[in-house]
């Protein structure tokens, strides 16, 4: 059977930091509350002109560079995000042009925070088809052009930034010894939409809107969906947390990834956390923690991998990956 490898990881930051005693000066917010809880002490801010493509096209240059092919090789692109360059066209044909791939297909998806492993499921499954051979897949956000900054409930969680991998198919005999994506499992709830929106949208009032949150329903839903989904990943694949190298989980907050890892019984050095650093980047956290994971030297090839995620929608998503 086929089986969906990454081949290359990459990731970019943009260079503007925001730190906690920054945010002090813009809302009646203190550094004690945001670690305490979140685990945030800063995050990277687009500069001003500086678009989600721009940050997408960065990651995807490291991912190629780090598995040695061209744009020319890739066969389709998926770029998840919220917050697009464009209405329209998808912020993956300007990666698509900028890479140097005229053949092939680019689309964009949206899942909110679980956007990067929807887009994994999508091309994981055009290649487990044979339809794909090689797909590059994005998550890439600018949140901070919709956040409110003069709301101390939202502004202080997000951030910007870009995560990219490779995938390519390989031959597998369909063990959890093989290489690449093993089992995803993906799942949304359209009756909590409300409790993760924003004000705005193309068909509502022509606007991009802000995001708006009822945090504390959030927090609740995360840890037993993503505890849940974690677990259901695990069975399917017939692996023991035990067998499980890291944990990959979306950046939110330090004290839902505790809570999970808890849970699935992970100790606090199985688990791969960016968030101090970066923010809840939305569809960039996981790949961005891959990426932190890969290149700190942490991760490396044969590891099982757990990612999960949970965002708006409610979506929530998990995956085993053979790195
Ligand atoms: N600084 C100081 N005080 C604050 C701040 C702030 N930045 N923000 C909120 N508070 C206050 C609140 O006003 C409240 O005060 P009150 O009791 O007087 O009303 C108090 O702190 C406690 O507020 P809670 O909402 O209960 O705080 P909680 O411990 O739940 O933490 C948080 C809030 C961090 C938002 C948490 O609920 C959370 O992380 N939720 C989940 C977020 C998440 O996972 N999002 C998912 C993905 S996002 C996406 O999909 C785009």
């Amino acid at each position: 059977m086929k089986r969906s490898a990454i081949i290359g990881v990459g990731g970019y930051l943009p260079e503007k930091k925001l730190t906690n005693a920054d945010l002090e000066k813009m809302v009646d917010t203190s550094d004690a509350w945001i670690r305490e809880r979140t685990g945030i002490e800063e995050r990277r801010i687009a500069a001003d002109g500086e678009l989600t493509s721009d940050l997408a096209i960065r990651a995807a240059q490291v991912a190629l560079t780090d598995a040695g092919i061209s744009g020319q090789e890739i066969d389709m692109i998926v770029v998840a995000t919220t917050t697009p360059d464009d209405t329209l066209p998808a912020t993956a044909v300007k990666v698509q042009e900028a890479i140097g791939m005229t053949g092939g297909f680019a689309f964009d998806v949206q899942a909110v925070c679980s956007g990067f492993m929807y887009a994994l499921a999508t091309a994981d499954n055009f290649i487990r088809t044979g339809a794909v051979r090689r797909a590059l897949v994005i998550g890439a956000e600018t949140l901070s052009r919709i956040v409110d900054w003069t709301d101390r409930n939202t502004c202080v969680l997000f951030g910007d930034g870009a995560g990219a991998v490779v995938l390519e198919a390989r031959e597998g005999v369909g063990t959890k010894a093989d290489t690449g994506v093993l089992q995803v499992a993906l799942r949304s709830d359209g009756r909590y939409r409300q409790l993760l929106g924003a004000t705005g949208g193309v068909s509502k009032n022509q606007r991009a809107g802000t995001i708006t949150m009822e945090g504390r329903e959030v927090f609740r839903h995360a840890v037993t969906n993503l505890a849940a989904i974690a677990a259901e990943v695990m069975q399917a694949a017939d692996v023991t947390a035990s067998e499980i190298d890291f944990l990959v989980p979306h950046q939110a907050n330090v004290r839902i990834i505790d809570g999970t890892a808890k849970k699935l019984a992970f100790e606090a050095d199985r688990v791969i956390l960016t968030l101090p650093k970066q923010g809840n980047t939305s569809a960039a956290s996981i790949p961005l923690a891959l990426w932190e994971g890969v290149s700190s030297g942490r991760i490396r090839r044969g590891h099982l991998l757990l990612l999960e995620s949970m965002g708006g929608g409610f979506t929530w998503a998990g995956a085993l990956i053979r790195f």
